[in-house]
């Protein structure tokens, strides 16, 4: 038996120690927002935080993970869109397709973690995310609404945990 913290909950489940956790969020939790497209870390459509930081879920096995980081997926950044990104992500309309807008979100949100006001440049090297549709410059956009929020809607970007901790 398996276990990971995944969105602020214990979660048990069954997989061998070389499963991706992407097939352990998708198949194991039934967390399907997690979206596989390459599988060799090139897309980052995968992409979700470990301890606050973006990690492409396709290459990491469970095998790497001791059970005690606190993994957030696109489905624990907020019960309800509330997320500032999210909010500008639909201020905006982002999305075209949608399917690697999961992973773009979550490497958004880490970048304006620690980058609170990115610059082009910031953003290129952390937000390499592959979309299809081309939604580049719309995601440039929504990052820099977030960014003109200010410091009360970088407080909000942090991820509350069930223990009270955030990352
Ligand atoms: S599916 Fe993981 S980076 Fe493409
Ligand atoms: S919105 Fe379609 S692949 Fe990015």
């Amino acid at each position: 038996m398996a276990k990971l913290n995944v969105n602020g909950k214990a979660r048990e489940f069954e997989a061998e120690p070389d499963t991706p956790l992407l097939w352990v969020l998708r198949e194991q939790l039934s967390l399907t927002g997690t979206k596989y497209g390459c599988g060799i870390a090139q897309c980052g459509a995968c992409t979700v935080h470990i301890d606050g930081a973006p990690v492409r879920s396709c290459v990491r096995p469970l095998a790497s993970l001791s059970g005690q980081e606190k993994i957030v997926t696109i489905e624990g950044l907020s019960k309800n869109g509330s997320h500032p990104v999210q909010k500008a992500w639909a201020k905006l309309d982002v999305p075209q397709c949608g399917f690697c807008q999961s992973g773009m979100i979550m490497a958004v949100t880490a970048l304006l973690k620690t980058k609170p006001n990115p610059s082009d440049a910031d953003i290129d090297a952390a937000v390499t995310n592959i979309c299809r549709c081309g939604t580049y410059n719309r995601v440039r956009a929504a990052i820099k609404v977030v960014a003109k929020g200010g410091a009360t809607k970088m407080a909000k970007l942090a991820i509350q945990h069930a223990d009270g901790s955030t990352t």
